[in-house]
């Protein structure tokens, strides 16, 4: 049994979540830690909401609200977006609790008692009309790397990259428009370069086991490590926990280095919330555990260079040495896999030019295994990629409905109708005995490629089997057998829905939803796949909040499994809802002009 920890990267708390997002940090993750529990495995799934920091105060003010009412408010809107998708998170957390708070403040001091954080004068901005500190998200000006002229102060929309107020070309206030002033202000910094040789190790060792071009990026990275300021003039955050820091208003860590810290966090409270408050140590501090993470590529940076700097910090292993702080010698992340863009139609996701499609509007009006499938069989994987409403329709009605759902259907209707229950096969022939092998043996490779995060491989293998067993009961033709040989009828059924019952099986890390109705139709009773809840709870009489849990443990096991015979059957419902064409141009028309 491994243990494995299952990290999803932490959506900021600024909106409701879209199908761009979900996409790369999410469905994928939960995928790979459905099949992981399937296996055998202890998995520990955590994130939450990213809720500090330049945007969630510029969402805040975009909607006149404070920074803790906008972070409340979509905390619990995304906490919904992701039960509905079915992310089997173990704890869903967010970061404005006192227990990441604390866990970010022990961070911090650890790094800074082994010499990798250390104060530096630097260049901050100040409004000329008040004379007051001028915060980053108040600053934008053109980005001196791609040339957009509305770059914020901490980040350029456009690129992408990571940006310093002092940075921008051209500085202004967003307040009133003036050049600000950039005098010295005194910020704490992440020493990089003290880390350069350990991560240049770590990542090495990486090699053939990383996504190419995930590991290529990191690789890249140390070419050039800078130490990066890690506290930002800013109200809204995390408190430097420093004497003559703590109470200043207008200092506070960082947003990026109490986000990845939410990993640890989130593994903290849920061991609380267990009962067992040292639970977390099994996944963070046993060399033997293991942990994925899972993201976009435009945070690949924060995981693969930063993050792991952090943790080597802390355990003291860093050019300067020392010793870990009383959170022991923390695991690096032993893979971060990053997906590429998802673009809409042909364009960036942009929820102000509404090209986009929100998580709760999607599933309104469409199945989650569809959109599960979709992202599964055509989500941005290893490279950039589209997604139109035609392919999603497609995909939806020549795949899932007319392979799988056809299949399930025609196999357990027939049976229903002719005998009532699962049939006792009698003589297998060759042809038999080597199509339930073959399934059988699917589960080798399609567990390799799930338990490696190549889900194209993984559900187009699992999606063959479907296609052979669909094949086999066009040839075989159970209802000309009904008259001449019903025996034979009878074993063709049998061999029939034991294909089916391991497709189900190898398809539930994908189709959790319909894999459960498969699951009874089938016979089976109480809980196959596991879908996640929603509780409310709160801190020692703080304010309460909702977080995403769940008991994990259904039937599913990744395994063939021989079917019972004489089970009852019914004639089933259709799994999953054809979709007409005219979707395709009902949803473009809700799309913005271009
Ligand atoms: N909130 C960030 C984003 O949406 C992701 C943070 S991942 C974390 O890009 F691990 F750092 F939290
Ligand atoms: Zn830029």
């Amino acid at each position: 049994m491994r243990t494995i920890l299952s990290a999803p990267a932490w959506p900021y708390a600024n909106g409701p979540r879209h199908i761009g997002h979900v996409s790369g940090f999410g469905l994928p993750c939960d995928m790979f830690s459905r099949y992981q529990r399937m296996a055998g495995n202890r998995v520990l799934m955590v994130s939450g909401t990213d809720e500090h920091g330049t945007p969630i105060q510029v969402q805040a003010d975009a909607e006149g609200v404070t920074a803790r009412e906008l972070a409340d408010r979509y905390n619990r809107v995304i906490v919904n977006d992701l039960t509905s998708l079915g992310m089997t998170y173990d704890l869903f957390t967010r970061t404005t609790t006192r227990n990441h708070h604390a866990v970010t403040q022990e961070i911090f001091t650890g790094l800074l008692k082994n010499g990798y954080i250390f104060p530096k004068t630097t260049l901050g901005a100040i409004s000329p009309s008040t004379g007051r500190t001028l915060p980053d998200r108040y600053i934008e000006g053109t980005c001196p790397i791609c040339g957009y002229d509305s770059a914020r102060g901490d980040q350029c929309d456009n690129c992408g990259n990571q940006l310093d107020p002092a940075d921008l070309i051209s500085p202004r206030s967003r307040i009133n428009g003036e050049t600000p002033v950039f005098t010295e202000t005194e910020h704490y910094f992440l020493d990089l370069p003290a880390f350069a040789e350990v991560l240049g190790s770590w990542l090495q060792a990486k090699a053939g086991r990383w996504r190419p071009n995930v590991l290529k990026f990191s690789l890249n990275l140390l070419d050039d490590l800078q130490p990066r300021a890690i506290t930002r003039d800013l109200d809204w955050g995390v408190p430097v926990p420093l004497d003559g820091w703590r109470d200043r208003p207008d200092k506070r860590i960082y947003v990026w280095f109490d986000a990845v810290i939410g990993y640890l966090s989130a593994s903290v409270e849920w061991a609380r919330r267990s009962g067992d408050p040292d639970a977390w140590r099994a996944w963070w501090n046993d060399p033997s555990a293991e942990a994925y993470y899972f993201m976009g590529k435009d945070n690949i940076v924060f995981h693969s260079e930063i993050w792991p700097a952090m943790l080597l910090g802390y355990d003291g292993q860093g050019s300067k040495g020392g010793t870990p702080g009383p959170l022991g010698t923390l695991n690096l992340p032993t893979e971060v896999v990053s997906s590429e863009y998802l673009t809409m139609e042909g364009r960036k996701f942009s929820s102000s030019r509404s090209v986009v499609i929100y998580v709760r509007d999607f599933l309104e009006r469409y199945d989650v295994d569809a959109l599960r499938y979709y992202v599964a069989v055509a989500g941005p994987e290893t490279q950039d990629t589209d997604f139109t409403w035609s392919e999603f329709v497609r995909r939806n009605n020549d795949e899932l409905v007319a392979t799988w759902g056809n299949l399930v259907n025609r196999a357990v209707s027939f049976a229903a109708k002719n005998i009532g229950s699962i049939p006792a096969a009698g003589q297998l022939t060759d042809l038999d005995q080597d199509l339930l092998a073959r399934s059988r043996q699917a589960f080798g490779p399609v567990g390799d490629h799930l338990g490696a995060s190549r889900f194209k491989f993984a559900i187009n293998e699992a999606m063959r089997t479907v296609g052979e067993a669909n094949k086999y009961f066009s040839e075989q033709a159970p209802w000309k057998l009904r008259e001449s040989d019903p025996d034979r009828m009878r074993t063709v059924l049998h061999v029939a829905l034991q294909l089916v019952d391991d497709a189900k099986t190898m398809l539930t890390p994908f189709l959790p939803r319909s894999s459960q109705q498969v699951h009874e139709l089938l016979g089976g009773s109480g809980t196959w796949s596991d879908m996640p809840r929603v509780e409310e709870v709160d801190e020692e009489g703080g304010p309460s909040y909702p977080v995403i849990t769940g008991t994990y443990d259904g039937a599913a096991r990744w395994a063939s499994v021989p079917l019972r015979t004489g089970t009852p059957l019914a004639a089933p419902k259709p799994l999953f809802t054809k979709l007409d064409t005219s979707v395709v141009d009902e949803e473009l028309a809700r799309l913005g002009g271009a």
